[in-house]
């Protein structure tokens, strides 16, 4: 969170500075019970029970972050507690890094980049690399972040496609119901599904082999959502051609096998993090718990918490 959000924070609440301490416990037993709103990192840990019962006041979590599967967000409702998300802010951001990723997966960019720093240049020619032309693109979930970055793939000139819960009226789009459909017929795959129970592991072998050997990853959602061991394991293989990652099981650790993977680009969860865009998020955490605790209904409250948007 940029500095301004925690000052606009600062200036509006009491606020509590947990993530500085070096005893959390000893600090949560101390201000807990006074303790009426959270803002919390969708990336900081998991938010559940453990936690509510540590706040017996908690009113609201305002999650920083579109996707909030690091927070319970059915436990919260069942205590009357709302969660908002930061939705809509950061849809253009994280679709240009996706098409970034894209380009630089196929492209070889930050090989190239590796290459010339290390003086590799004068010695030969970097290697050629794929194309995006003649690919078709296949993109798993068709949402606010999914069609930004399908607009994005109309200018390359590229076919689109995309499975999700169902078809989409407002897009002219090819949809295929089932994701194996949709990969047998693409050489891209964009995974911008959310995270939690419902799309864990969608990405499994039998999806990366139907992929093929040119095709190529891209995963700007959630680790969670690719089985992280097949995916390398068919990269070794070279079952499939590539990936490009910015989501990984277990944040901030890459396994050390995807690290030895040359055709790989990883990058460390960096979708929306532009300084205007954790700026944009950031004020709608404060915006959310401002609207909250003037008895004006939450903003943007995630779908779990609906029936509880207004505080009273
Ligand atoms: C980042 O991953 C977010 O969910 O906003």
């Amino acid at each position: 969170m940029p500095a301004s959000v925690i000052a606009a924070l600062e200036e509006r609440f009491v606020l509590h500075r947990l993530w500085e301490q070096s005893d959390p416990d000893a600090f949560l037993a101390a201000v807990g019970p006074d303790v009426r709103g959270m803002a919390a990192s969708t990336l900081a840990g998991t938010i559940d029970a453990r936690w509510f019962d540590r706040l017996p006041a908690l009113e609201i979590i305002a999650s920083f972050g579109v996707g909030y599967d690091k927070v319970d967000a059915n436990a919260a409702a069942s205590r009357g507690i709302v969660v908002t998300n930061t939705p809509g802010v950061l849809d253009e951001e994280v679709a240009d890094l996706a098409v970034g990723l894209l380009l630089a997966t196929l492209r070889r960019i930050p090989q190239a980049d590796r290459f010339v720093r290390e003086g590799r240049w004068p010695a030969g020619h970097f290697p050629l690399s794929p194309t995006l032309r003649g690919r078709r693109v296949g993109i798993l979930g068709l949402g606010a972040i999914g069609k930004a970055v399908a607009r994005r793939l109309d200018a390359f000139g590229v076919p689109v496609a995309y499975h999700g819960r169902s078809p989409q009226k407002s897009v002219s789009y090819e949809y295929h119901a089932t994701l194996p459909a949709l990969t047998a017929a693409s050489d891209v795959l964009i995974a911008v599904v959310p995270g939690g129970s419902g799309t864990r592991h969608l990405i499994d072998a039998t999806v990366l082999e139907a992929l093929g050997k040119n095709g190529v990853l891209i995963n700007i959602s959630r680790g969670s959502v690719v089985n992280q061991d097949a995916l390398v394991a068919a990269l070794q293989a070279g079952t499939i051609g590539g990936a490009g990652l910015d989501v990984f099981d277990d944040e901030p650790n890459v396994p050390e096998a995807l690290i030895a993977i040359e055709n790989v680009v990883l990058l460390p969860h960096i979708g929306s993090a532009s300084d205007a865009t954790r700026t944009a998020m950031g004020q709608l955490v404060v915006d959310n718990l401002q609207a909250w605790f003037d008895d004006t209904p939450a903003i943007t409250p995630v779908p779990e918490s609906l029936h509880l948007a207004r505080r009273r």
